[in-house]
């Protein structure tokens, strides 16, 4: 089996490593060469002089670039990949990349793929990975692709790409959004870097939370944010929902403030079967206890 990974990027990185432990014959190309030379040096991939070259051979092709390089990457390689040839993009949205898929591979096998973590995971054990096949052909190949990726222990969904573009509008858009609201709050408050000094467990998730987000790259997250269908509403929910808890601050109803949180905390605890575990997780996480 012969896989070519294009954009030797975070992700591609975490791919060639990945393809070559399980002793896959492994090509990469990518636009910055140096950055595939690395992966050559790093784990003995092939590397290629260009794009195209990279398919030479390979069973599977996996789109590492960055979503607003996929409809050029996809332009140049789309009347290239043979019948028996698989391409698949792994982009955190996916109806706009299953759409490219379809309009530029003219022949084989495509797939929108979306691992949802990030290169610091170890290996694919434990980790969710969503596939979002369209047609009959895509969903032959993505069963065959599940049972790779479960196998190695993966937890893989099976989703429509505008499902999954929903989804993520709430498990990505909205702890992004939370994260750099929180944190741009944080930074113009004047008491900030006094209370870093005293914060306890509460005070550092949240502080984890927006410092993590911020760290990431701005144009990706932009980018992700702006194409993810369901922000508007959630962030429409999150403000009509900030202006309810205030409303009861403002009006210093503590019995109304008291039974909100009882609701939010037995709903939580019908809904999120790991509800017990997180109160102890959190100091576990930050060593108070
Ligand atoms: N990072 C994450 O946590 C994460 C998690 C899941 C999924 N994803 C998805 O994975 C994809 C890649 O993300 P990433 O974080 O790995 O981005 P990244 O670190 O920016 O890597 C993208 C790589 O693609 C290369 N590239 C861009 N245009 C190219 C072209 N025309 N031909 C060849 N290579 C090209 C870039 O080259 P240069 O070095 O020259 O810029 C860069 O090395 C995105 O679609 C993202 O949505 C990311």
């Amino acid at each position: 089996m012969r896989v070519a990974v294009i954009g030797a990027g975070k992700m591609g990185r975490w791919f060639a490593r990945v393809f070559s432990t399980e002793g896959l014959s492994v090509v990469v190309c990518s636009r910055t060469k140096s950055k595939a030379e690395s992966l050559r040096a790093e784990f003995g991939v092939e590397v290629a002089r260009n794009n195209v070259e990279a398919l030479d051979g390979a069973d599977w092709i996996l789109l590492c670039v960055s979503l607003d390089s996929l409809d050029a990457v996809l332009n140049e390689i789309g009347s290239h990949v043979r019948p028996d040839q698989v391409v698949m993009d792994i982009g955190s949205i996916k109806e706009i990349p299953v759409n490219l898929l379809h309009k530029y591979v003219e022949h084989g096998v495509t797939l929108g793929t979306h691992p949802v973590f990030g290169p610091g995971a170890k290996s694919l054990h434990g980790q969710n990975f969503v596939l979002t096949p369209v047609g009959d052909e895509e969903k032959r190949f993505a069963d065959e692709f599940r049972d790779w990726l479960a196998k190695r222990g993966a937890v893989v969904s099976v989703l429509s790409p505008r499902k999954h573009d929903e989804l993520m509008s709430l498990v990505l858009g909205f702890p992004h959004f939370v994260g750099l609201v929180a944190g741009d709050a944080l930074i113009n408050s004047s008491n900030f870097v006094a209370a870093n000094e005293v914060g306890g467990a509460t005070y550092k998730l949240l502080l984890t939370l927006a410092e993590a987000v911020s760290s990431e790259d701005p144009s990706f997250y932009s980018n992700l944010h702006m194409s993810l269908p369901e922000m508007e509403k959630i962030e429409a929910l999150f403000l009509r929902t900030v202006e309810e808890w205030l409303r009861l601050v403002k009006t210093k109803d503590c019995v109304s403030f008291s039974g909100k949180m009882e609701q939010v905390k037995k709903r939580l605890r019908e809904l999120d079967p790991e509800y017990e575990q997180a109160y102890r997780a959190m100091y576990r996480l930050f060593n108070d206890v």
